[in-house]
């Protein structure tokens, strides 16, 4: 068994944008900017915005946080929005989901012009990766492909089954591993929770994805001797083994799949470290108008 380390793999890619940004801050005068609206005071919003503001500024990035309180109206969110879309200096911005409930998420989404969603969550995003034009990817489905194409695991002709089908995993990821390129050009199954005989699908399959939502729901019984395993879940789950009294845990049972598989991911340090990578390479590709021309 290999392990996928996305730990080490996102170092290596943070190591290529700093050195991309050495050369465009040379040639332009000017860095990647990326801009971040979050609304509330969620904890883990404010952490996830916060450590992307680190890699950022880590990287070469400039950044900027646009914080309203919880009770904004979707007006003015609407309004920092345009501000936002019209302001030359900045390349790429997100909103961090969830917004409250009196806030329409797609709305807001929406009106990000598609040139700086680098989430890649604007439908014209996701239109457009699905019919394989250039697009913004959303972070997990790139970085996993990133990881893929780095490990160097052959993904064409291959059986690959996704449990899941969110609109930011694994929706997207199943036309990526469909798609007719490198990686890709795999034969997908989504399985979810309709799914039946689900243990006979997941058996049958060479390269396993599983962003199901669920603590160590995949056991090794499920999972066929050398298939590749791709663990996109996280969960904090009370322990005794740890100082803290917590630990993280993925959506695959570790210590027994990893028996059985060729490759794969860790929870924490595999498919969780990749994602602001990812992040940061859109902003990249963003910056060097490399998208949308
Ligand atoms: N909330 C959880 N994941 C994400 C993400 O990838 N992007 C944004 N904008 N919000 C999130």
């Amino acid at each position: 068994m290999k392990l996928i380390d996305g730990k080490k793999i996102s170092a290596t890619m943070k190591d290529e944008i700093a050195a991309e940004v050495i050369r465009i801050k040379d040639k332009n005068g000017k860095v990647p900017h990326l801009a971040a609206i979050l609304v509330g005071e969620d904890p883990a919003s404010q952490t996830y915005v916060n450590n992307k503001a680190k890699a950022c500024e880590k990287v070469g990035f400039d950044s900027s946080n646009y914080r309203f309180p919880v009770d904004v109206s979707e007006k003015e969110l609407l309004d920092a929005v345009t501000f936002i879309n019209n302001d030359p200096d900045i390349d790429g911005l997100i909103v961090q989901l969830p917004l409250p409930d009196h806030i329409d998420n797609q709305k807001v989404i929406q009106h990000i012009l598609p040139e700086k969603d680098v989430d890649g969550f604007h439908p014209v995003n996701v239109g457009r990766m699905t019919i394989g034009l250039p697009s913004y990817v959303s972070a997990t489905p790139y970085g996993i492909m990133e990881m893929l194409m780095r490990s160097r695991i052959e993904t064409k002709g291959k059986n690959c089954v996704i449990l899941g089908r969110s609109n930011i995993v694994g929706k997207p990821m199943s036309l990526l591993m469909a798609r007719n390129d490198e990686p890709g050009n795999a034969t997908v199954t989504v399985c979810h929770s309709k799914t039946q005989n689900l243990s006979e699908i997941t058996s049958r399959a060479d390269i396993l994805i599983v962003a199901i939502g669920q603590p160590e729901f995949v056991t090794a019984d499920m999972v066929k001797e050398g298939a590749v395993v791709i663990d996109v879940g996280i969960h904090r789950v009370p322990s005794s083994e740890t100082k803290s009294g917590f630990k993280l845990i993925g959506d695959v049972r570790f210590d027994e799949v990893s028996k059985k598989a060729s490759f794969i991911t860790p929870v924490p340090g595999g498919v969780g470290p990749m994602t602001i990578v990812s992040l940061l390479m859109n902003t990249l590709k963003a910056s060097k108008k490399e998208i949308y021309g």
